[in-house]
């Protein structure tokens, strides 16, 4: 590289121009740019969602580049744990990311509030099932917001226009002739709220998932005639490979086919707490039945009047269905029949990943092994919460936790990969520049192979999105911050400066560069880690509306220009330390009642 060239040469053969030469340059950039013209051209209109952050339209028809994903909607037997945040932080990047492309995205989430486990865990709190519903819904809302997840459509089962759209599903599939009676006796999960396979069960008749016995039962209810679509999903997965994600899923789907299909029931005798079946009010809906059609009944406006077809034209069929690997079988097999059988498209496709664990088991609700997410992002922060599981798990695959990997993962991305670069490149700014970018950052960048590697690095970024490959994503956006790390040692501007002129000069394109590649690595990581990069945007001398309307096409090299004012530095990603006890008191001695030796802090820090 020509500009390391120079710095080998010594010193003494260059005639030093006086330092000042570079600070009026500066001056006279800032003199002509007293007014802050934005750089960048904004090209992307963003979506409304109903949630209260954000504040554009995504809804009414997809008959153009439209992008519609769920999560499960979760069941509202306790709050939630971080094993259920994870599909929601990872469906939020999608989201984000297809958004960022200019997609009209629309991002269903919920509850999922019928059926017997529920109506127990009601029970058990001494509350009516509905009462306790409402509480541990909105406990879900809360937590999202908490995560800045930015969903468009909150729908919960019992919510009337869900209702209507069940009701009219099922009279279609009952018009198919899908819908027969019969007796069924087997052995039942209430936590999987699923009958299972005795073959499938533990050596004591428990459910492999859960741990617990699975129950004898014996009833009298309605069933979905699943056997006749068997050829029919051999030839869907046949036809779209594409289907169920990630490929060693699709052989498992495949296998469960092949094996052969029985029919399932889809009432319950014994459960109140449900929608009625039609013209048998003595049944309730399955709860799966009733709970897959929640990612219809969600397009529906609130207010207008209910109806499948309304909702099915405005939107359906899904883009994609994030899920758990555990509910694969309603997801892969029985959603796409059900939809067959009332006429309607099946979705695009079904991802399923992997669980988070802890000590290599299931963390969730039922074993009672979960960790509290609410706790990380108090502790840590959204970001970090976002960032260390999208980045640490591979994405369809399981992935444990350990408190000392976070803080180790986060220490070292957030806070030095990515914080420490911008921090000491800024500082370099302003000591040296006053703050303000002298070159345009093509000019800077000219004949410079570290932009190159930016811009590969951003294209793999896309690609790995794209393929929700969620942890190659961010390391390939911190590659980035690792090529500015070594670049900046090895380009050594600090002392550049000194030596004024053409080195000096060389140095102040040195920061443009470090700079623009920061702006990109806030594009390209705005997915996973929002608000981090919102704060890097800011220090940038962008405003909010301008980071809140960045584009894909924003990763393009180039937006910085000469003349754009940036501000002070100020840590992006405080470390998180470990302190011990005397250290906490000796902080706040009031504060700190019995500290737990090794707590954690973080000091969260807003730019
Ligand atoms: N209510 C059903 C889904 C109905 S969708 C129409 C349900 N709810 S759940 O609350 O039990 O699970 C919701 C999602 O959270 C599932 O995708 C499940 O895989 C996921 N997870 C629950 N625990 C998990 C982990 N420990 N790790 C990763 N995901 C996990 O199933």
């Amino acid at each position: 590289m020509a500009a390391r060239a120079l710095f080998s040469a010594p010193p003494a053969l260059y005639a030093i121009p006086p330092l000042s030469s570079l600070a009026s340059r500066a001056h006279r950039i800032l003199l002509s740019n007293h007014f802050h013209v934005g750089p960048l051209s904004f090209s992307s209109t963003r979506r409304r969602c109903h949630h209260r952050a954000c504040t554009d339209d995504s809804k009414g028809s997809t008959n153009f580049d439209s992008f519609v994903l769920t999560t499960p909607l979760y069941y509202v037997n306790a709050p939630p744990h971080m094993g259920s945040a994870y599909t929601t932080i990872a469906a939020d990047a999608i989201a984000r990311f297809q958004r960022l492309l200019g997609k009209k995205v629309i991002f269903v989430t919920g509850t999922d509030e019928h059926g017997e486990k529920i109506a127990s865990a009601a029970e058990a709190n001494n509350k009516s099932p509905k009462e306790h519903c409402d509480v541990i819904s909105q406990a879900y809302r809360t937590l999202w917001s908490d995560l800045q997840i930015e969903y468009n459509e909150f729908i919960r089962t019992t919510d009337l226009k869900h209702e209507t759209v069940v009701n009219e599903f099922y009279a279609r599939v009952l018009d198919s002739g899908d819908i027969y009676r019969a007796d069924y006796e087997g052995l039942y999960c209430v936590n999987c709220e699923e009958y299972k396979d005795e073959k499938e069960l533990t050596e004591n008749k428990c459910c492999p998932v859960h741990l617990k016995p699975c129950l004898l039962r014996k009833e009298d209810n309605y069933f979905f005639a699943l056997s006749k679509y068997q050829s029919k999903l051999e030839e869907l997965l046949t036809n779209n490979p594409e289907f169920v994600k990630p490929s060693f899923r699709l052989n498992e789907v495949q296998g469960w086919i092949k094996s052969g299909l029985r029919d399932f029931s889809i009432s319950r005798a014994s459960v109140e707490w449900g929608i009625p079946v039609p013209n048998d009010t003595k049944q309730t809906i399955y709860v799966w039945f009733d709970a897959l059609l929640g990612y219809i009944s969600a397009l529906l406006e609130d207010g207008e009047k209910p109806n499948l077809q309304k909702a099915v034209s405005s939107g359906w069929p899904a883009s994609l269905h994030l899920i758990g690997k555990d509910i694969l079988r309603f997801h892969a097999v029985y959603w796409p029949a059900m939809l067959m059988s009332a006429g309607l498209d099946v979705p695009k496709m079904v991802f399923g990943h992997g669980f988070l664990t802890k000590d290599g088991l299931k963390m969730g609700k039922s074993l009672g092994n979960t960790l509290e997410p609410t706790d990380l992002v108090n502790r840590f922060g959204a970001d970090a919460v976002r960032y260390f599981f999208l980045r640490e798990v591979e994405f369809g695959n399981d992935g444990d936790y350990s408190e000392e990997r976070f803080i180790n993962i986060v220490n070292a991305h957030l806070a030095n990969t990515i914080g420490n670069l911008l921090n000491r490149t800024l500082g370099l700014l302003k000591k040296n520049c006053e703050s303000t970018l002298l070159f345009d950052s093509i000019e800077a960048a000219e004949g410079n192979g570290f932009k190159d590697t930016v811009e590969k690095s951003v294209e793999m970024a896309r690609y790995h999105y794209e393929n929700l490959a969620f942890s190659s994503a961010c390391e390939s956006v911190l590659d980035i911050g690792n090529a500015g790390n070594l670049y900046i040692d090895e380009h050594a501007p600090w002392s550049c400066f000194k030596k004024g002129g053409e080195i000096a000069e060389m140095a102040a394109k040195d920061l443009v560069v470090i700079l623009e590649a920061l702006r990109i690595m806030a594009v390209a990581l705005s997915p996973v880690a929002p608000s981090l990069c919102a704060r890097i945007y800011a220090q940038l001398g962008f405003t909010e509306d301008q980071f809140k309307s960045i584009t894909w096409a924003d990763t393009k090299w180039g937006r910085l220009q000469a003349g754009q004012q940036m501000m002070d530095p100020k840590p992006i990603f405080a470390k998180i330390e470990i302190k011990t006890e005397e250290e906490l008191k000796e902080a706040s001695p009031k504060a700190v009642k019995g500290p737990k030796k090794g707590s954690r802090t973080q000091g969260l820090v807003e730019a």
